[in-house]
């Protein structure tokens, strides 16, 4: 029994000031364009990795005690003490920690990853169902392959992928594949979705006064669901889900409309910059039967690629947990009930003590490679919490870059990444754009 080291007052205020601060400043549920901007001139990420790395070196590898703001949290940054955090979660580690709850409660009070048992049971086996969780998969694939080409062949008639079309085109993708074609141009259930989640950004602790308009358009398509899309599967699913089924859905839209895509960019970003790693990619594709879905979520180099631009810039920079009871993790520090833990993806993906391609860009560690072994990386969180639209959202990804890389080359606009240099810790997609050149 042994009380983790603690971090000084002075060193929790670096903490705070360069790892912590900055994920709320550019917007914890919304990111926000100008306080990105201004990250990225800062450098932020670089100084929150460099005092992380002070803290471990002197505190680590073990758990060890920083304040974050008020919380006296633990950060965790061993492999091990990781798994043990993510494969205790939600039953020992609840995944709504004060700051999570706060703000994602305004636009989903009834959110499977802010759930505890027994509500967190019944709605993870229903959302396991309707995605096709751990398949290989999904069973309405070869029609989302379909959306995939038709939305990657309206962004490919633009020339240039910039965030403002990729984002357009994933929001419109996603209510096809998750309402169904009707939901196609339904682009104010969109714009309430992303009002409500810029008010969470302010962690206002109450649902969000325009909820019930979203759960009423989201509504139009659940009771009558369209054939094909993923609330048909919705009569079929088990699990009990304590509330409004339309709750469940809102997960889906967000992460589908604006997660999926910002890494896509970076991914094309990365492709367009590392010329041989491009060439590799579109072999793969050029060998592959496009119209066959199987065949399309067999193109591992390319899911590798998506892998990368995850690891690299993590879209959930940090995850956070707290104890439901006495803890004790397996090297034999304890921590008390209500103890905050911090997962530091950031950190944890770019630790180049662990990872020598720590900086750079590596899709064959995934598809050759250990790096799918690797507990560190959390991209998509690990253990019973994981994502479980991390398959779905990897197949999508890999369909629109196949019908785009098949027939078009790409072409750095401004991304300023080069394989001669340690990638950068921080990527701004809001002003990244890639150009398509003939194949
Ligand atoms: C590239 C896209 C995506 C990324 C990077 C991503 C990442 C993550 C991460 C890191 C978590 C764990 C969060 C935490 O524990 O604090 C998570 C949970 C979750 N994700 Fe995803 N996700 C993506 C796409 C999707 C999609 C497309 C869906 C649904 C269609 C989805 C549904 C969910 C749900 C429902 C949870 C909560 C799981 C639980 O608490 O049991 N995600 N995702």
């Amino acid at each position: 029994m042994a009380q983790p080291p603690q971090a000084s007052a002075l060193e929790s205020i670096q903490f705070t000031a360069t790892a912590a601060a900055p994920n709320a400043i550019t917007g914890l549920f919304s990111r926000k364009e100008g306080p990105v901007k201004v990250a990225n001139l800062l450098d932020v990420d670089r100084r929150g990795f460099d005092t992380i790395g002070g803290l471990v070196r002197k505190y680590g590898p073990g758990p060890f005690f920083v304040r974050v703001a008020a919380a006296n949290s633990i950060l965790v940054t061993d492999p091990q003490d990781i798994a043990f955090v993510l494969d205790g979660s939600p039953s020992k580690f609840a995944s709504n920690p004060g700051k999570k709850q706060a703000g994602m409660v305004v636009f989903q009070p009834d959110a499977l990853t802010l759930s505890r048992s027994p509500e967190w049971e019944g709605r993870r086996s229903f959302a396991e169902h309707v995605l096709a969780t751990g398949k290989p998969l999904h069973p309405l694939a070869a029609r989302f392959l379909d959306v995939a080409y038709d939305e990657a062949d309206q962004l490919a008639a633009l020339g240039t992928i910039t965030w403002e079309a990729i984002n357009a085109s994933f929001q419109r993708l996603t209510r096809r594949v998750v309402l169904g074609e009707a939901a196609a141009g339904d682009k104010q259930l969109t714009q309430i979705l992303q009002s409500l989640m810029a008010e969470a950004n302010g962690t206002p602790g109450k649902v969000g006064e325009q909820y019930p308009e979203l759960l009423h358009c989201i509504g139009r398509y659940t009771s009558a669901p369209e054939a094909g899309s993923l609330v048909a599967l919705i009569a079929d699913a088990p699990g009990k889900i304590y509330g409004p089924v339309e709750g469940q859905v809102i997960h889906w839209l967000f992460a589908m409309g604006d997660t999926l895509p910002a890494n896509l960019l970076r991914t094309l970003a990365l492709l367009a910059t590392h010329p041989v790693k491009l060439t590799l990619a579109r072999e793969e594709i050029g060998a592959a039967d496009l119209h066959d879905p199987q065949a399309v979520a067999k193109l591992d180099y390319l899911a590798g690629c998506i892998y990368e631009a995850m690891r690299l810039w993590p879209t959930t920079p940090m995850l956070a947990r707290v104890a439901l009871e006495d803890i004790e993790f397996p090297g034999g520090a304890t921590v008390p009930a209500g103890t905050e833990i911090v997962i530091h993806n950031i950190f944890n993906h770019r630790n180049g003590d662990r990872i020598d391609y720590a900086n750079r860009f590596a899709p064959d560690e995934w598809s050759k490679g250990e790096a799918g072994k690797d507990r560190a990386l959390n991209f998509f969180s690990h253990g019973p919490q994981g994502c479980p639209g991390a398959g779905l959202s990897i197949f999508l990804g890999q369909a629109v870059l196949a019908r785009l890389l098949h027939n078009h080359g790409l072409e750095d606009q401004n991304s300023g990444l080069t394989p001669e240099q340690p990638l950068p810790y921080a990527q701004n997609y809001f002003t990244t754009s890639v150009g398509l050149t003939p194949a």
